[in-house]
């Protein structure tokens, strides 16, 4: 087969087509080699898998290691002049979306029922009140105010702190370190000194919770005798940067998106029975967590090509969320098609354990803000919102926005 897309050099992350939609490289290469070599910064070859059911496979093939590199924490092969990594990477305890099975069943199964949807259920109304309260703040400013300081940020901040038992007060020394992890092309040593102040603390406060427990998830962890110090303090570092990141950029470039399309907004405001598939549409559309690195421990067929045992591969969610051989018309956003299928949580044993509380929080939080400021907008023209392209996780740094009448 003649290949008539070049293969990439770095990863083509500029987005050249719209602030939501995937870089024209990235489209152009899924529909031309869904799985292509690419060149690393490095000089090294590996893989870039852009076609859906070849994400979607790979995903589901534990062959495919995680332990190339500590998810967010630490892209390889972002960095020009960073070592080749041939092998797996040492194992941080407790870390376990950077294990592969059993080590990672080991520690994932101890949480899967704190996070079912069950409990998250039993939670929701707690999270509208979270919301509403951070509503009723937002409403006291006078506008222009920025959307993601005010609620995008703050409100699964809030949860995931309340959950496990974290003092939201702390929260200006925890977000700062934890956005330092997500700065693309950072230097390493600035990455480890955010890494050692946040784990440092975490520490002491498992230490605490195993002497003195209270009722939030790390205390029950802490009560489990066979966790070590090192693997609370783990946990508790990995379900942090998780689960308020990921979701205040959703809802922040979801709003955005949102406002960006005001015949559905308008449709959603009058009718929120909606909301449920348009957050899975907007999960899809946005596709957040964008890139995600495996690393091939044998020889594997994928879409045709062999990757190499050895290989690094990244994957984008984004571009198999937009592969029309899935969804039609797959760059539209559309809150009226069934997004059903979508990788934006990932897909197979590591698929997102927080994902029901994500539901949960973006049904709230985009239900909530577009009752109580039906006239909200942009307060900047679109092009000047400062877009995360330099972030390992997209969204937008901040969304100003403004409204006309009071709140109700
Ligand atoms: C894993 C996305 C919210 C906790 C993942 C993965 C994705 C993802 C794509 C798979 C990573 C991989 O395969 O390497 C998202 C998005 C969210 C969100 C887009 C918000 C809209 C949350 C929340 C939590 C959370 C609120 C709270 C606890 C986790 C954990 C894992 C994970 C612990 C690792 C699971 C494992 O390795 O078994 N998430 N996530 N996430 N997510 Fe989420």
């Amino acid at each position: 087969m003649t290949h008539t897309v070049p293969v990439p050099h770095g990863l083509p992350m500029e987005r050249d087509a719209g602030p939501f939609d995937p870089p024209r490289r990235i489209t152009r290469l899924r529909e031309a080699r869904p799985v292509s070599p690419m060149v690393f910064p490095d000089g090294h070859q590996g893989w870039l898998v852009t076609g859906y059911d070849a994400v979607r496979s790979l995903m589901a093939d534990t062959r495919f290691s995680c332990r190339q590199d500590i998810g967010v924490l630490h892209l390889p092969y972002e960095v020009p002049g960073m070592p080749v990594i041939a092998g797996p990477s040492p194992q941080i305890p407790g870390v376990f979306i950077a294990m592969d099975p059993p080590d990672h069943s080991r520690l994932r199964k101890r949480l899967t029922g704190a996070f079912t949807v069950k409990r998250m259920k039993q939670l929701e109304e707690h999270i509208v009140d979270v919301a509403e309260g951070q509503l009723d703040e937002l409403a006291r400013l006078t506008p222009p105010v920025d959307l993601v300081k005010e609620f995008a940020l703050p409100v699964p901040s809030l949860v995931i702190c309340e959950l496990l038992g974290i003092p939201y007060p702390d929260r200006d020394t925890f977000q700062a370190n934890a956005a330092q992890f997500l700065v693309k092309d950072q230097p390493l040593e600035r990455k480890m000194a955010a890494y050692h102040a946040l784990t440092t603390y975490l520490s002491e406060l498992v230490t605490g919770k195993r002497a003195a427990p209270g009722e939030d998830i790390l205390s029950d962890l802490a009560g489990q005798d066979d966790l070590t110090i090192e693997e609370l303090t783990g946990i508790a570092f990995l379900l942090l940067l998780a689960g308020h990141e990921t979701t205040a950029n959703m809802l922040a470039l979801g709003t955005f998106a949102l406002l960006e399309h005001p015949e559905q907004l308008a449709e959603l405001r009058a009718d929120p029975d909606l909301l449920p598939g348009a957050v899975e549409e907007l999960m899809r559309h946005l596709s957040v967590v964008d890139v995600l690195y495996r690393y091939a421990t044998e020889d594997i067929e994928l879409g045709g090509e062999t990757i190499g045992k050895g290989s690094t591969v990244v994957v984008s969610l984004l571009a198999a969320d937009r592969d029309a051989r899935q969804f039609e018309n797959a760059d539209d956003l559309d809150v009226h098609r069934s997004a059903r299928g979508h990788l934006a949580f990932g897909h197979g044993v590591h698929q997102c354990l927080g994902q029901q509380l994500a539901r949960v929080e973006m049904r709230a939080g985009f239900h909530r803000l577009l009752r109580r400021f039906p006239t909200l907008r942009l307060a900047i023209p679109a092009d000047e919102v400062k877009l995360k392209t330099d972030m390992n996780i997209y969204g937008v740094h901040e969304l100003p926005v403004t409204w006309t009448e009071p709140a109700r």
